[in-house]
């Protein structure tokens, strides 16, 4: 039994987790946990970029108004003009942890060659820094390899985190299952970060990894943690269709050069849909793409980048070629099949400035937490941004903020579960379920009966995985499909209260916007906060 106390614990490897550990004080003796290996997360699969305003017609202002316009009425305008306005620091630092973004290519004789700045929907101007179209293993990359200097992180890998440990004065540590020993280990820290990234994988085709199970949103709930606007579950629009191989993404960078979205008979539609086309924000396009797919029962849609020679797709898009390369698909020559996909979770739980949660004690940033950067819909390459710019205020926060703590008495875990473990075909079942269950009443578009239904499914899923969880040995895929579940509650719940359409989220009985626009907040039967006036949700989980 590892028991072990830190002054910090990060949950989650990400560009988040990895850029906190990094600027909390080398004297603090931090650890950092992952599910799996440290690049196994979201991170890693990011393909477009990180927006920065530093085109020379840009401006900050411009960003911020392109960010409010893509979140429909509901980002939180201080949190969107604190992101942006740090943009330029966080270029700073990525560079001087040793990044490389791509610089232009016409430039080669220049004495100082300019970064090349791509497009993408709902930016109004070139913004978004990349390298090449692996721009997340290129950070996951830089960033565990500082890591890996610094003598004061400890990273561990294959640690599913259980549950948090809390008492009356906050958060004390976190209970974690170490899949080397199948032992449940208590971890002692004086703060906790949750940066685990978001819920896609609640839907049966995501652009994201396996783990993006919302295992840090589930955490911070059952820990009495408020959480927000989960309903904005972003579908990005074009993912390779592909019935044979997993979802894979087609960088909107493609459409921010050009490339544009086919019928089968070759119609091109957007324009229909939008005066931006192709380079409207995602929810329009994801909606548009869905509307054409039911009104003719197409499998998918095609998107065109015929326009690019193969030496510079080759160039700006090496990992997209290739992958279409290894399903069939020559898209240098030929329209390559796309669909939606879920791919990014707007809400989450609702924190600070410095990415403070409720809880005393606990911070939570990147695709976990509901800042109010993204509102209703979140535009494309903000999310590497706030990733950065919330570690760096939480790494700042945590720092004058540690509270002095003695040796708090934290309990080991109780194990008293009966040992066996012939659940996991059950368990399998139920991800199956969960995932279909989402992905056909919790999709682009909604209605109440189905939302009904799916909340009156999810009940019944949750309270088995309960029996399980109470009942047999935990293993890792039992501990995401409980956190998943919950979250998918939550997700639903969030849906059902909402009574118009706004951005990702629209429901065809409720098809207006309302004049008056709220985040959806739900408040934990345990909540830290004074919470008389408001209502609890002590339906969900728990
Ligand atoms: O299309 C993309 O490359 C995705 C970018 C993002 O989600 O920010």
């Amino acid at each position: 039994m590892e028991n072990t106390a830190f002054d910090v614990v990060v949950v989650g490897s990400g560009a988040a987790g990895l850029a906190l550990a990094l600027q909390l004080p080398t004297g603090l003796r931090v650890a950092v946990l992952s599910k799996a290996d440290t690049s196994a997360g979201s991170t890693s699969w990011a393909q477009g970029g990180i927006a920065a305003v530093l085109h020379e017609r840009d401006s900050v202002q411009a960003h911020i108004d392109d960010t409010l316009e893509a979140g429909a009425g509901l980002c939180h305008e201080p949190a969107v003009r604190f992101t942006i306005e740090h943009s330029r620091q966080v270029v700073d630092w990525l560079i001087a942890q040793g990044l490389d973004f791509d610089l232009r290519q016409d430039q080669l004789d220049a004495e100082f060659r300019e970064f090349h700045l791509t497009m993408e929907g709902g930016h109004s101007f070139r913004r978004i820094l990349h390298a090449a179209d692996k721009t997340g293993s290129a950070i996951s990359a830089v960033l565990n390899e500082r890591v890996a200097e610094r003598d004061n992180i400890v990273v561990m890998t294959d640690r599913s985190a259980v549950d948090l440990i809390t008492d009356e004065q906050g958060v004390r540590g976190i209970y974690v299952l170490n899949e080397h020993t199948a032992n449940v280990d208590a971890l002692k820290a004086r703060a906790v970060a949750l940066a685990t990234g978001g819920a896609s994988k609640a839907y049966l085709y995501t652009s994201n990894p396996d783990g993006a199970t919302g295992d840090g949103i589930a955490l911070a709930w059952r820990a009495g943690c408020r959480v927000a606007n989960l309903e904005f579950n972003q579908f990005h629009p074009t993912c390779l269709y592909s019935p044979e191989t997993r979802t894979y993404l087609l960088t909107e960078a493609l459409r921010g050069e050009g490339a544009t979205l086919h019928l089968p008979t070759g119609e091109r539609f957007m324009p229909r849909y939008d005066e931006r086309a192709e380079l409207a924000p995602r929810d329009i396009v994801a909606r548009a793409i869905d509307n054409e797919m039911k009104r003719y029962g197409l499998d998918c849609v095609y998107l065109d980048a015929t326009h690019k020679t193969e030496e510079e797709l080759a160039a700006h898009f090496p990992g997209v070629l290739e992958r279409c390369r290894e399903a069939g698909l020559d898209l240098a020559n030929e329209r390559v099949p796309v669909v939606p996909a879920a791919h990014y979770t707007c809400g989450g739980v609702v924190v600070d400035q410095h990415g403070a949660a409720d809880l005393p004690g606990l911070y939570v940033i990147g695709e976990t937490a509901c800042t109010g950067l993204h509102g209703a819909n979140r535009m494309a390459s903000n999310s590497l941004l706030e990733c950065f710019v919330y570690a760096s205020s939480a790494a700042r926060h945590m720092t004058e903020n540690l509270r002095i703590q003695g040796d708090p008495a934290v309990p080991p875990w109780d194990d008293s579960r009966v040992r066996v473990s012939d659940e996991a075909v059950v368990i399998q079942h139920n991800w199956q379920s969960l995932r279909r269950l989402m992905w056909d009443y919790v999709g682009i578009v909604r209605t109440n009966r189905r939302l009904k239904r799916a909340a009156n499914r999810l009940r019944v899923l949750s309270d088995e995985i309960d029996d399980y969880y109470s009942s047999f040995t935990i293993t890792p895929p039992l501990l995401e499909l409980r956190n998943l579940t919950q979250v998918a509650e939550l997700m639903v719940t969030c849906a059902k209260q909402r009574k118009e359409s706004r951005g990702l989220h629209y429901n065809s009985d409720f098809p207006a916007t309302s004049q008056h626009p709220e985040d959806t907040v739900l408040v934990p039967s345990n909540s830290w906060v004074d919470h008389r006036s408001l209502p609890t949700y002590e339906g969900v989980g728990g």
